[in-house]
């Protein structure tokens, strides 16, 4: 039974509506209407905060609910932190975020559409009110999480098609969508999205790459292919995984140090001079899959890739102006960076908005380009499946 009136829960879910127009994320206005028709109290009835959790009814929960913010669901332990630490494994996206998505869906009534990540069945619930339920697939991971969502739409009134399966394969059986939308990070784009995806189709996923990845917005261009530019729109999911008890996608499992024999070299490019620049971090990172930066300047700067070939470089300060490299693992991590940093600049420094995918439903065969499809500039967009 719904714990408010339905005084109450309108006028702030409206109230959330308005605040999402105004700030200039949601134009079509059945997406507003949408968001303020949907009761997304009954889709978290729990939101996990640190080590806190707000129920329903508890002070500050409905606020928090009917804000523009994102709310952690469910937690897994992250295996490599101390016990007792967990990584958020599902939430209810923050509603710009979902806006946005929604949006660039270009999803008609009439169309059907495939969500992988199903999490509350929030987001699930906005596809049916604007498209009809009966047109709406959604998939998650979760068995548990299906279960909770199935209850979550019932209580609010949509009977959308539910599954529990891995999204990497798709919807079990032989369908076809208008729209595919995953609301959990991918490397690359599985090749059963694009078999799935019928002809018109779009698919809409964020695209894992770093603190906040765009988004690949990508149109189907053959039996085989999809392709489409990045939309540069940062925007922060949890990745795709294959391990309900694990927040980590495949590969990305932190591991210990890189084993094998070390290079050591030098290097005159300056680390520092590569950190808190977006553009150049998103076109590091989409050469490096799973680049992270740490240490300080003064003690050397360690620069890993977490990923399903996990390689190192540590830096330390030399002379004025050089540091000694050593790089381990796989290939050499330092010297893809100071490559791609160089092509950068003769590049003349490209935003996100320049970038485009191309994506066969073949693995490894999914490419990143620079400009446009027949660039000289490209290359494979992330590990491949
Ligand atoms: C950010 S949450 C989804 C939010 C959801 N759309 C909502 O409105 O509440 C990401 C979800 O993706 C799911 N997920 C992760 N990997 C998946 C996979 N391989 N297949 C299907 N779902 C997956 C997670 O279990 C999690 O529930």
């Amino acid at each position: 039974m719904d714990v408010l009136d339905t005084a109450t829960w309108e006028t702030r879910a409206a109230a959330l509506a308005d605040e999402l127009v105004a700030a200039g994320v949601l134009a079509d206005p059945a997406w507003r209407d949408a968001f303020a028709a949907t009761p997304r109290h009954l889709f978290v009835p729990r939101i996990l905060d640190g080590p806190a959790s707000l129920g329903t009814g508890d002070p500050g929960w409905l606020d928090a609910v009917y804000s523009d913010e994102s709310l952690a669901t469910q937690t897994r332990p992250a295996a490599d932190a101390p016990a007792g630490r967990e990584i958020t494994s599902s939430s209810s996206s923050k509603p710009t975020v979902m806006a946005v998505m929604l949006e660039r869906l270009a999803a008609e009534p009439g169309h059907r559409v495939l969500e992988i990540g199903t999490g509350t069945g929030y987001n699930t619930a906005l596809l049916s009110h604007r498209l009809g339920a009966d047109n709406v697939y959604s998939l998650d991971l979760d068995p548990d999480l299906v279960d909770a969502a199935h209850e979550h739409l019932t209580a609010a009134g949509y009977s959308p098609h539910l599954a529990a399966g891995d999204g990497f394969a798709g919807w079990p059986g032989e369908m076809k969508f208008d729209r595919i939308i995953a609301t959990c990070a991918v490397t690359a784009i599985p090749p059963a999205w694009i078999d799935q995806l019928a002809d018109g189709g779009r698919i809409v996923a964020p695209l894992d790459a770093g603190t906040a990845g765009p988004l690949l917005v990508l149109d189907k261009t053959a039996d085989d292919e999809v392709a489409g530019r990045i939309d540069p729109f940062p925007v922060l999911f949890m990745p795709m995984r294959t391990d309900v008890e694990s927040p980590f996608g495949p590969g990305q499992e932190p591991v210990g140090a890189s084993t094998g024999i070390p290079h050591y070299g030098t290097t005159a490019v300056d680390p520092a001079a590569l950190l808190d620049r977006p553009d150049l971090e998103l076109f590091l990172w989409l050469h490096a899959p799973g680049l992270q930066f740490g240490g300080s300047l003064e003690h050397g700067v360690v620069v890993a890739e977490r990923g399903p070939a996990r390689a190192e470089a540590d830096l330390t300060p030399l002379a004025e102006g050089t540091w000694a490299v050593r790089q381990s693992g796989p290939y050499r991590l330092w010297d893809t960076i100071e490559h791609a940093a160089a092509t950068f600049d003769a590049l003349d420094k490209p935003d996100a908005a320049r970038l485009g995918v191309t994506a066969l439903n073949v693995p490894g065969k999914q490419f990143i380009w620079l400009d446009d499809p027949d660039s000289d500039h490209s290359w494979p967009l992330g590990s491949g499946f």
